[in-house]
């Protein structure tokens, strides 16, 4: 393998990743936010902003797949003397002297260097505040005075983020501001139905400002030669419709080795229906004031910066580990939490591969993110839960996704996905494992958000198992209906329309067959921990019926599932085989040998080890498994979507990360610790960065959702970075199985599986009112623990009972 140019490096230290180089084979981003005010900032500053919602409430403007990539943001322009630069290099594109770029723990820091003079500018939005902070520092470096130009640039949404790209009749008449000493208001809409505004703030008197697009950058210029910048002359111009934008122009004089701060605040502001404004066609701005004047010193927002990583110190340190490998280390103690709290506020909404328009929270994606984050704020995830499950129909089925604002379900797309139920006794169970809270069990949910219709969340963990059971096909397998997991296995659909959606279009539903493996797996799995939740709560009746039917499912699948030496993945409508030896492409699936070895469906019978050495055998290539081998070569009716990805992407034999964790974790279970480790190291963020930097093209610090198989044009490459099940499934799958400490109802167990190399490790583990101290030494095993001590007493069994307060647990294997 050549040497790949490389773009940055690690700082654990820091908990950062820093960019040397602006040209990243792809912009590497960030967020900041964590509540509901929220940025998405690149390695050169651009990205965007939004309140809660990236659809309907998007504050600044984007331009998704743009010419040249990465195209709007927050930009500085510096103009000394006749050089125009930007401390992030875009949008000018000016060689800078020096470079970098740091992303950390929801914050940003930019700096460049040129002729002298430097620019950092640290981005980020303090803890409960609806804002974003950009502080920015100027110094001279060099021995003359420098006489500077700084022009400011954010471009306004006009709210609505799918209208703003579309409706030009109207939004090219409908744009306004106000402008109050430093501060650029943009309030378009707000003289009719919306009460809020957004502003942009500099905490310095300006010489100048524009807030007309087509004023400042001109018709025929571009962001990299805006005329107002390289004239370095202000307008003054006042926005009426067309493109509103907020510009401020500061005159800087720096004595050689001097520096100042500018704090420029990007912020948000709701108002009360009968306090508007403060005059006729005047907003009222006193909010907006008070969130200015929370900030308007470099103290005091040093102040807030200081509580933020405050804020990221005491939710890293809840889970903890020193194993002496800094590429495992770092991971699960930095990189792999915050991707799951990303992706636990995101879902799928927002990133550099999701617009913010198209998808709201997922149904099935919130309950796994979920797992990735409860124990880092319990609270949150209980909320999450109570929405998720306010979605559900009284028959158990949900709506697919929902939206952030609203909290209600997406009628676009609709109910009918068949594992979606399955999912809220998993994130349900992840909760009350952590907390040991069952009076969550008790809360009044209602059905489709209807008031009227509240029933506890326990009924609806229970109709979700029964939708399973009330849905069985010929040979007593989970109906697929529109998809399962796999979006695109679309066994229903029957599409030679390209105007049809995948996932909505069903031409035929009437007397199907279609059955899936997947959810026959997830079902067990879920039932299981449904079982032991009931025994728990002495519901021994509805534990039995709910035993009697995960053992006619596990029946099921031994009979009608197994093709031999791997599981099927499902039937089609006309009842044929799916996934199987039979078949003449795609002859086997990732996700029923991940569900079902989780499962331990057949174990006895040899079926699971069989299982999964046909993923070691057919699926694994040198980056990870892939979904389906080989890769469909064309388009089959009766599947659907999947088939209609060139081979080896998404879908369609793509190394579909997501999924890789659930054979991982079906190897822990039957305790072939090497596997699992080699499986896992294979598409563990800092191990690829090592290696493939450039070939794998997206941020080095996070999982991808794909990476493009060994079928694909170009093996190895990533997509989708970010936002994706594979965070949560990640950690879960090394913090409980592999590191092994897994939280239950009655205390810690202990159960780690590891490859015989592991050498002696320790895990910090909060946990409830208690913290935990746990030494594991592995001895060369790979599974099985030995004795376990707690503060020198022995335990039997391998739960550590909870109790709070601070505890050392030894662990042998
Ligand atoms: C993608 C899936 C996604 C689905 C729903 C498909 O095109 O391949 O990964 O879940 O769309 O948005
Ligand atoms: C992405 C979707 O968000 C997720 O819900 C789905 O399971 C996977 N794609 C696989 O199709």
């Amino acid at each position: 393998m050549e040497q790949q140019k490389r773009y940055g490096h690690f700082d654990d230290q820091h908990r950062e990743y820093v960019i040397t180089d602006p040209q990243t084979p792809w912009p590497w981003i960030n967020y900041l936010g964590n509540e509901d005010f929220f940025s998405l900032i690149s390695n050169t500053a651009g990205g965007y902003s939004f309140y809660k919602d990236a659809k309907f409430r998007r504050i600044t403007r984007y331009r998704y797949n743009n010419v040249p990539m990465d195209n709007g943001g927050r930009y500085f322009y510096i103009k000394d003397g006749d050089t125009v630069w930007n401390p992030g290099w875009k949008p000018c594109k000016t060689p800078l002297d020096f470079y970098e770029c740091r992303h950390g723990m929801s914050y940003t820091r930019v700096t460049g260097r040129k002729n002298g003079v430097e620019a950092s500018v640290l981005f980020f939005v303090p803890l409960k505040k609806w804002a974003e902070v950009q502080k920015l520092t100027l110094t001279n470096q060099s021995n003359e005075v420098k006489n500077l130009k700084l022009f400011s640039f954010e471009e306004w949404c006009l709210w609505n983020a799918a209208t703003d790209m579309e409706n030009f009749q109207r939004n090219f008449s409908t744009g306004e501001v106000e402008i109050e000493g430093s501060t650029i208001y943009h309030k378009t809409e707000y003289r009719e139905r919306r009460n809020h505004y957004a502003f942009y703030h500099v905490n310095t008197p300006i010489q100048g400002f524009d807030t007309d697009r087509e004023t400042f950058v001109g018709l025929y210029n571009e962001f990299a030669d805006p005329q107002v910048v390289m004239e370095g002359k202000p307008r003054n111009s006042h926005a009426h419709g067309w493109s509103p934008i907020a510009s401020h122009y500061i005159e800087v004089t720096l004595q050689p080795g001097e520096s100042k701060n500018f704090v420029f605040l990007l912020g948000y502001i709701e108002n009360e229906q009968d306090k508007k404004f403060s005059a006729p066609q005047v907003i009222n701005k006193d909010k907006a004031h008070a969130l200015i004047a929370e900030l308007d010193t470099t103290q005091k927002v040093d102040q807030a910066f200081a509580e933020l990583c405050q804020y990221w110190d005491a939710l890293l340190n809840i889970y903890n580990v020193r194993t002496g490998n800094d590429k495992l280390d770092r991971m699960v103690n930095i990189w792999n939490q915050y991707q799951c709290m990303v992706t636990f506020n995101f879902s799928r909404s927002a990133s550099f591969f999701e617009s913010g328009i198209g998808r709201g929270m997922g149904f099935r994606d919130s309950n796994q993110d979920l797992v990735g984050f409860v124990h880092q704020i319990p609270s949150r995830a209980r909320q999450r839960i109570i929405d998720i499950a306010s979605t559900q129909f009284p028959d158990g089925g949900c709506y697919h996704q929902y939206q952030p604002l609203t909290k209600r379900g997406n009628n676009d797309i609709g109910g009918g996905f068949n594992d979606d139920p399955c999912w809220l006794i998993f994130g349900t169970v992840a909760y009350i494992k952590e907390t040991g809270d069952f009076s969550i069990l008790d809360e009044m949910v209602p059905f489709d958000n209807q008031p009227g219709s509240e029933v506890t969340l326990f009924e609806h963990l229970k109709i979700s198992m029964d939708h399973v059971i009330n849905n069985l096909g010929p040979h007593m397998l989970p109906l697929i209906g529109r998809a399962d997991w796999n979006d695109c296995l679309n066994l229903n659909c029957f599409s030679w329309d390209p105007n049809e959606s995948f996932q909505t279009t069903e031409n035929v539903s009437e007397g199907t067959k279609a059955e899936s493996l997947m959810i026959a797996g997830l079902f067990v799995v879920t039932g299981k921990d449904y079982v032991a939740l009931c025994q728990k709560l002495g519901k021994t009746q509805e534990a039995e019926r709910m035993q009697k039917a995960i053992d006619a499912m596990i029946e099921a699948v031994k009979k009608h599932g197994w093709d031999g030496e791997w599981y099927l993945r499902a039937y089609d409508f006309y009842g044929n085989k799916i996934g199987s030896n039979e078949c003449d492409e795609a002859k086997i699936f990732i996700e029923s040998q991940g569900w079902c070895t989780m499962a331990e469906i057949g174990a006895q019978e040899g079926m699971v080890a069989k299982s999964l050495d046909s993923c070691k055998k057919y699926l694994e290539c040198e980056h990870g498994m892939v979904l389906n081998n080989p890769a469909f070569t064309k388009y089959i009716y009766e599947y659907g979507e999947i088939s209609s990805y060139p081979e080896g992407y998404k879908e369609n034999a793509g190394i579909f990360c997501h999924n890789n964790p659930w054979v991982i974790i079906g190897e822990c279970l039957a305790g072939r610790g090497n596997d699992a480790w080699s499986h896992y190291a294979k598409i563990l963020p800092s191990y690829v960065e090592e290696k493939y930097q450039t070939l794998h093209k997206v941020e080095p610090y996070v999982n991808c959702q794909m990476v493009a198989g060994k079928d694909a044009f170009k093996p190895g490459e990533g997509k989708n970075s970010w936002l994706t099940g594979t965070a949560a499934w990640m950690w879960y799958t090394v913090s409980e199985f592999i590191l092994g400490i897994k939280p239950d109802y009655d205390g810690i167990r202990i159960d780690p599986c590891l490859p015989e190399t592991a050498t002696d490790y320790t895990v910090s583990r909060k946990f409830r009112d208690a913290e935990y101290e746990i030494t594991i030494h592995p001895n060369g095993a790979q599974k099985g623990v030995k004795a376990i001590t707690l503060d020198g007493q022995k335990v039997d069994g391998t739960v550590i009972p909870y109790s709070a307060g601070k505890h050392v647990v030894e662990v042998t294997m």
